[in-house]
């Protein structure tokens, strides 16, 4: 009850335009518009197909969209291309070109988008165009405050007519929410309810700036991981990486949680007691990602797991705790990426190609910041020859000759870092943009002209050059001895190389087996929430197959560890490890049968619970040592 007079007293806010003598715009008309809008996260996803008919007597080169004002300055991204295709078959162009105008004697509170069109449109000719919006804090949680127990109401609002400068002949719009349920919604005549979809129109002959506001209630579970602040740092590194680091300054955006946190309540029920709680990110990095990482304030947080193919790598974080609405939390994650994967030559320049947001999926990032630096660290690595070495220094000429290309305008400057490497301090490449979503995550490219020695024609960079190449000599000569490939220290250092390698193969192995457990930990979540016996047996059929396969890939690498004299000294300590996890697979297995059992025999929910808890404890032990001794290895 209170929450419907409260949902009426918002709809009072529900936007309205006033319609002032309708304005003569063009000669064209919409001859059909189909709207469909996308509630399933909080990011509110908006297509429009718009059918363009010129009735006029002159050639047309422009199409006017109008949102209202209140959508407007959420509005993050929009895109239109004429679809060219036929019937069903969609075909559509590269993107038009758009432009925020301001039209004489339009209504108040309305924006304007204009639309070049590539090659105008004629007399009695029509066009499809496809409109695509993306809008943010579309949503609004309501009630604004919710316990740990409520789930969370949201309302969206807009208009069931679609807001045009044009006449509209015939129209619809359809409303996608989530699986879940409707509190309340607007119901005009011609408005329909399939599951989840709420379908309103057709509505036909309508008048340009025709507008009837509606506004939906309803539940929305999805976590609102919201960041205040991304900072990326690219680093290129010529020496063959590709260096990410990422600062996150996140807050949980939903509905604000009022009273007591029990994060007892929260373990024993994640479904139920807090059930729009971000729990975890998932971020889809490059395929080849590696040595990643995620920390916080406090430290390296070990639980996050990372799964890879060749199309990509995900990496699944959580954080300390789960975040509730309103909760804020910072943390940073770092990758290193394949240098050839990213950096191209072309024409004298080089060039990186790199996509420009944050990989983290479903993010809303209110200020993204990206810079791109070029590492001035010479860590002169013995394994590489030093000649090659003096042309490997590369950095930009000169903040000149630096240049940016972005999908999308965006803020951007350059800065100089000086560090007592440089001659001229190295230039750093900022890129700023606000209100930022998925779609952003476009790629964009650096070009730069660099130093090489063949450039020692300038006296300045001779004399530079004479210092790497007196440093690459020194180098030389001491490396020559240290390198020459037959000698016992290089065959060691070899022997090491390989026997690391096989230490991070065992590794991300143990690795998908956490991440396995964890998926056994999710299927048993799942069963106390729909009692799904057969689906939660299926997830141990599937964890089983799983978790046989990585036993037997871990075999050779161990067998070749046992049998390098390199790895004796870090031996002990991955057969501990494997040693650890196999009693941690056995462990989590025996707590799946338990739980499992008991539900077929329907057991009360205080005995699972009881019979689990000492179960539970020596995961939770064992998981620890596990975690500690993969620490201890990584930093060998
Ligand atoms: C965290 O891990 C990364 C990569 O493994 C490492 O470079 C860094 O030093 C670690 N930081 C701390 C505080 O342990
Ligand atoms: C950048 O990389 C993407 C993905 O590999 C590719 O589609 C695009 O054409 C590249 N852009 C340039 C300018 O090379």
């Amino acid at each position: 009850m209170e929450t419907e007079m409260g949902f009426s007293r918002f709809a009072l806010f529900l936007f309205t335009i006033a319609l002032l003598s309708s304005p003569v715009l063009s000669d064209l008309v919409l001859s059909k518009v189909d709207r469909r809008i996308y509630l399933t996260s909080q990011i509110v996803r908006y297509t429009a197909t718009l059918r363009v008919e010129n009735e006029g007597s002159e050639l047309v080169s422009e199409v006017l969209l109008a949102f209202p004002e209140l959508q407007a300055k959420n509005l993050a991204y929009l895109t239109v291309s004429v679809n060219e295709g036929k019937g069903k078959q969609k075909v559509s162009t590269d993107d038009l070109p758009i432009e925020v105008v301001s039209p004489k004697n339009m209504p108040p509170a309305v924006s304007f988008y204009s639309v070049t069109l590539p090659k105008g449109l004629a007399p009695g000719d029509s066009l499809t165009l496809d409109v695509m919006a993306v809008f943010t804090h579309a949503l609004q949680p309501f009630p604004e405050k919710i316990t740990q127990a409520d789930i969370q109401l949201v309302v969206f609002q807009d208009s069931a007519y679609y807001l045009s400068p044009y006449a509209v002949k015939v129209q619809s719009l359809s409303v996608k929410l989530p699986e879940a349920r409707i509190e309340s919604y607007t119901k005009l005549e011609n408005t329909k309810v399939h599951g989840s979809e709420i379908k309103y129109g057709p509505h036909e002959d309508l008048p340009a700036f025709s507008y009837s506001p509606i506004g939906i209630h309803f539940e929305s579970n999805q976590p609102f991981s919201n960041a205040q602040e991304v900072e990326r740092e690219i680093e290129i590194s010529h020496w063959g990486n590709v260096q990410i680091t990422e600062h996150y300054k996140l807050i949980h955006g939903g509905a604000q949680s009022k009273g007591e946190f029990s994060r007892l309540d929260f373990q024993a029920r994640p479904n139920v007691r807090g059930a729009s709680a971000i729990r975890y990110l998932v971020a889809t990095l490059p395929p080849r990602a590696h040595s990643v990482y995620y920390r916080d304030e406090i430290g390296n947080i070990s639980t996050s797991h990372l799964w890879s193919d060749s199309k990509k790598t995900e990496l699944l974080i959580e954080p300390r705790y789960p975040m509730f609405g309103g909760w804020r939390t910072a943390f940073t994650i770092g990758y290193g990426l394949p240098l050839q994967d990213f950096l191209f030559q072309s024409e004298g320049k080089r060039f990186l190609n790199i996509t420009l947001s944050s990989p983290m999926v479903e993010l809303v990032i209110d200020k993204l910041i990206v810079k791109v630096v070029w590492s001035g660290k010479s860590s002169f690595s013995s394994s590489l020859d030093p000649v090659f070495l003096c042309f490997q220094v590369v950095l930009p000429e000169g903040s000149k000759d630096i240049s940016v290309s972005t999908p999308f305008p965006v803020k951007q400057w350059q800065e100089t870092k000086i560090s007592h490497l440089d001659i001229d301090g190295r230039p750093v490449v900022v890129l700023e943009k606000t209100n930022v979503v998925p779609e952003h995550n476009k790629y964009f490219q650096v070009y730069y002209k660099f130093n090489k020695l063949s450039m020692l024609r300038e006296p300045l960079m001779l004399i530079s050059g004479f210092f790497f190449l007196f440093v690459a000599c020194i180098v030389y000569t001491r490396a020559d001895i240290s390198i020459s490939k037959s000698s016992a220290s290089y065959l060691a250092k070899q022997q090491w190389e390989e026997v690391q390698a096989a230490i991070q193969q065992v590794e991300s192995i143990i690795n998908r087996c956490l991440a396995t457990h964890d998926k056994l930990e999710a299927s048993l979540r799942d069963l106390s929430r729909t009692g799904d016996v057969q689906a939660c047996k299926a997830a141990r059929k599937t964890a089983d197959g799983l978790l046989k396969d990585l036993s037997k890939e871990l075999k050779p690498l161990l067998a070749f560890l046992q049998s390098s004299p390199s790895a004796s000294q870090i031996l002990p300590k991955v057969e501990d490890l494997v040693a650890k996890e196999k009693e941690l697979q056995e462990r989590v297995m025996t707590k799946h049968s338990t739980v499992v059992d008991a539900y077929e025999r329907k057991s009360a929910g205080k005995d699972i619970e009881n019979r689990v808890a000492l179960q539970q404890q020596k995961i939770t032990a064992l998981k620890q040592e596990v975690d500690d001794l993969m620490e201890y290895i990584d930093e060998i």
